[in-house]
C-alpha cells in the first residue's frame, strides 16, 4: 500500500465511501475502503448513435436510468447494507451540466437519506489519486489524457501544476472524431478508442500531418482536419492514415512528456485517463522512461476510465483532510480546473 495512505485515527481506518460519477458518457458507482480496497465497481455507458457525439441530456437521461439499480448492485457485489456506508461522493465538475446534474441529485438524496456526510469532488483530481493509489506512484510526472482532457502536471505546493495541455481538443477526442468521420464504429462500446487502436496497428505507410507543439502544449484540431482530408479527399487508405494520426499525436505528447522529464528531474512519470489504454502510447513513453531511467505507472486498464471508484477514493482522501460539503455549496461546476484545488491530503 502507498504509505502516504496510513491513516492515524481508528475511525479513519474504517471508512466506507460510495462514490458516483456521471460528468459524461458513464454513470459509475464504485465503493472502495479508506485502505484502498476495491469493495464493488459497477458502471453503465450512455451508447451514442452510429457516427455522433455525446448528446448531454439524453446521456443524462440514460444516468437517471440507471442510477439507483447501479448503487443496488455495487452494495450487493460489496455484500454491505447501505447503512454500512460512511460517506457519499460525487463528481462535482468539471462535465456536461445534465449529467453532472443527475448524479448531484442522486448523491445528494442518498447522502439525506442515510444520513451520512456527502462531499464533492473533482473528477480530474480523482483520475489522478485513484492511479497513484492502485499503482504505489508516490510523487509522478503525470499525464492525464482522456476524452476530455490532455494534460500533464505534477503536485507543486499543493496544487497539481499543469506545465502544458491541449491548447483545442483532447488527444482521446480528436482519435474518437476522426474514427466517427471515416466509419470506425464498434457499436458495444461508448467509444471507438479500442477499435481504432486495432486500425492503427494495421497502417504501414506513413503520411506527413501537422505535427503542433507550443511550448509545453499541444494542439489536435489542425492534425484532425488534415487526417480526415486524406480519407476522405484524397483516397488514403484509413489503417495507413490512422496509423500516421496515430504517431503523430502520441510523438506530440511524448516530446512534452520527455521536457518536463528533462526540466523537473523528477523520478516517476503516471499516465491516467481511459486514453492511457492506448498501448502504442505506453511502449512510447516505456521508451523515454527506459532514457531517462524513470518509472513508469499506467493506472489499471479497469480504472483508467471514468468510474466511480475513483471518485469513492478521491471522497475519502477529501473528507480525511476537509470534512464534508454542505447541500448548500454542493451546486455543479461544470468548469472546474484541476489546478483550483487544493491537495490538503498531501
Ligand atoms: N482501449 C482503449 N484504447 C484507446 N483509447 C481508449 C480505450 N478505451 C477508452 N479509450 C479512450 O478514452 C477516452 C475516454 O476516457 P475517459 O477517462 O473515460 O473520458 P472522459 O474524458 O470523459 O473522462 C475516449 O476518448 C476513448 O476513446
Ligand atoms: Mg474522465
Amino acid at each position: 500500500m502507498n504509505p502516504s495512505l496510513k491513516m492515524t485515527k481508528k475511525e479513519d481506518l474504517d471508512l466506507i465511501s460510495l462514490g458516483i460519477e456521471s460528468t459524461a458518457h458513464t454513470f459509475g458507482v464504485g465503493i472502495i475502503n479508506s485502505s484502498g480496497d476495491v469493495l464493488a465497481d459497477c458502471r453503465s455507458s450512455y451508447l451514442p448513435p452510429i457516427g455522433q457525439g455525446i448528446h448531454p441530456r439524453e446521456a443524462a437521461r440514460h444516468h437517471s436510468d440507471v442510477g439507483s439499480k447501479l448503487i443496488n448492485e455495487a452494495l450487493d457485489k460489496a455484500k454491505l447494507l447501505s447503512k454500512d456506508l460512511d460517506l457519499i461522493s460525487f463528481s462535482q465538475g468539471p462535465g456536461m451540466g445534465p449529467c453532472l446534474r443527475t448524479g448531484a441529485v442522486i448523491a445528494r438524496t442518498l447522502a439525506k437519506i442515510l444520513d451520512v456526510p456527502l462531499v464533492g469532488v473533482n473528477h480530474v483530481v480523482s483520475h489522478i489519486e485513484i492511479g497513484k493509489v492502485l499503482t504505489g506512484s508516490q510523487n509522478p510526472i503525470i499525464l492525464l489524457v482522456s476524452g476530455g482532457t490532455t494534460q500533464i502536471s505534477s503536485l507543486t505546493n499543493n496544487y497539481y501544476t499543469i506545465f502544458g495541455e491541449t491548447l483545442d481538443i483532447s488527444v482521446g477526442n480528436c482519435f474518437d472524431k476522426f474514427s466517427r468521420e471515416v466509419g470506425i464504429h464498434d457499436p458495444e462500446q461508448p467509444w471507438p478508442g479500442p477499435l481504432f487502436d486495432k486500425v492503427a496497428a494495421q497502417g504501414k505507410i506513413y503520411h506527413q500531418l501537422p505535427y503542433s507543439v507550443k511550448g509545453m502544449s499541444v494542439s489536435f484540431s489542425g492534425l484532425l482536419t488534415a487526417a480526415i482530408r486524406l480519407v476522405k479527399e484524397d483516397k488514403i487508405d484509413v489503417a495507413d492514415v490512422a496509423y500516421s494520426l496515430q504517431e503523430t499525436a502520441l510523438s506530440m505528447l511524448t516530446e512534452i512528456a520527455e521536457r518536463a522529464i528533462a526540466h523537473t528531474r523528477m523520478t516517476e512519470l503516471l499516465v491516467v485517463g481511459g486514453f492511457a489504454r492506448n498501448k502504442r502510447f505506453q511502449e512510447m513513453l516505456q521508451a523515454i522512461c527506459d532514457d531517462w531511467n524513470l518509472t513508469l505507472s499506467v493506472c489499471p486498464y479497469q480504472f483508467a476510465s471514468d468510474n466511480g471508484t475513483m471518485i469513492a477514493w478521491g471522497g475519502i482522501l477529501k473528507y480525511q483532510s476537509s470534512g464534508e460539503l454542505k447541500v448548500s455549496d454542493s451546486q455543479v461546476k461544470p468548469d472546474w480546473r484541476s489546478d483550483k484545488v487544493k491537495i490538503e491530503w498531501i
